[in-house]
């Protein structure tokens, strides 16, 4: 029987349990996806340990993918560009990591607003400059956009993240914070990748009545699933797309690796985390 986790700290509230659960039953594998929680102290140490404790892989979540980064043995190159890993698996006996929430936010983007949604969109505003919004500048790098401007309240992360992801001059680009009403009518994607908007956290502080009516706005909170930001763009007739569909498809190539069936992301996958997350946000 095939093991795989998601390993985090804390780990409680993570619904990715959830999601390859949801998979082991609907594709009838005989496989197991268990929540640990590994203190950061004892990360390293687990990364060599895994496969002798009979897991294929697993995921990593919060605060241990930049560790999970360096531990690895081989790392693809996409997690290479983004210092940080959130799948892990073993091959010919070495620990490789790869970033899947890149594919996994581009994915979302895809299914959301159709092929070639592209077209439209040459600026886009990308608010935060952690892990998460890391993966959102590089899958957005791999598109035809124009410029990807990166806002975020400490802005020396700004700075640093354009640097190690900037593939050419002006590129990526990073924006005081204080500037983002300045940018805002000349943007026509706005992904909000910080954890304002999240249950117990203030909003995200933006007045969108600035905005182009044809911009789209992405965030990546999805506890609640409309976030007020995502409320405040609706209300103006805005595009919008919400988090959750990160999260189900940056979990396909995991379990894909571990368990060898490519599962899809389905309406019913979908309502079943709905339920959850209304239940207990
Ligand atoms: P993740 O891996 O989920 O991206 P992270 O690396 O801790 O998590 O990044 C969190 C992001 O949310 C950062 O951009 C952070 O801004 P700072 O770099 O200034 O810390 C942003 N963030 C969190 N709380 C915030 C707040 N109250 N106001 C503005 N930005 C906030």
């Amino acid at each position: 029987m095939t093991k795989a986790f998601i390993a985090g700290h804390p780990i409680k509230h993570s619904r990715s349990p959830l999601v390859h659960g949801y998979w082991l039953e609907r594709y009838g594998l005989g496989g197991s996806y268990e929540r640990l929680d590994i203190a950061p102290a004892d990360f390293p140490a687990f990364v060599r340990d895994f496969a002798a404790r009979g897991f294929a892989g697993g995921n990593v979540t919060i605060p241990h993918k930049e560790t999970a980064y360096l531990a690895a043995d081989r790392r693809t190159e996409r997690a290479e560009r983004l210092k940080a890993v959130n799948t892990l698996w073993v091959e010919n006996g070495l620990v490789w990591g790869d970033n899947t929430d890149v594919l996994g936010f581009m994915a979302h983007l895809d299914q959301s607003l159709g092929q070639g949604w592209e077209q439209s969109v040459d600026t886009v505003l990308v608010i935060g400059a952690g892990g998460a919004a890391r993966a959102v500048v590089a899958g957005l790098q791999d598109r035809p956009v124009g410029q990807i401007l990166v806002a975020n309240r400490t802005p020396a992360k700004a700075d640093e993240l354009a640097r190690d992801l900037d593939r050419g001059p002006g590129t990526v680009r990073s924006l005081p914070w204080d500037t983002i009403g300045e940018v805002l009518p000349s943007v026509d994607l706005i992904v909000n990748s910080t954890s304002l908007g999240m249950a117990g956290q203030p909003p995200l502080d933006l007045d969108l009545r600035a905005a182009r009516s044809r911009a789209i706005v992405a965030d990546i909170v999805y506890v609640p699933l409309k976030t007020p930001l995502l409320a405040a763009a609706e209300a103006q007739g805005l595009r919008v797309v919400d988090g959750l569909g990160m999260l189900l498809h940056q979990a396909a190539p995991g379990f894909a690796r571990w368990f060898g069936v490519t599962p899809e992301v389905t309406p019913d996958l979908r309502a079943l985390i709905v339920s959850d997350i209304e239940k207990t946000p």
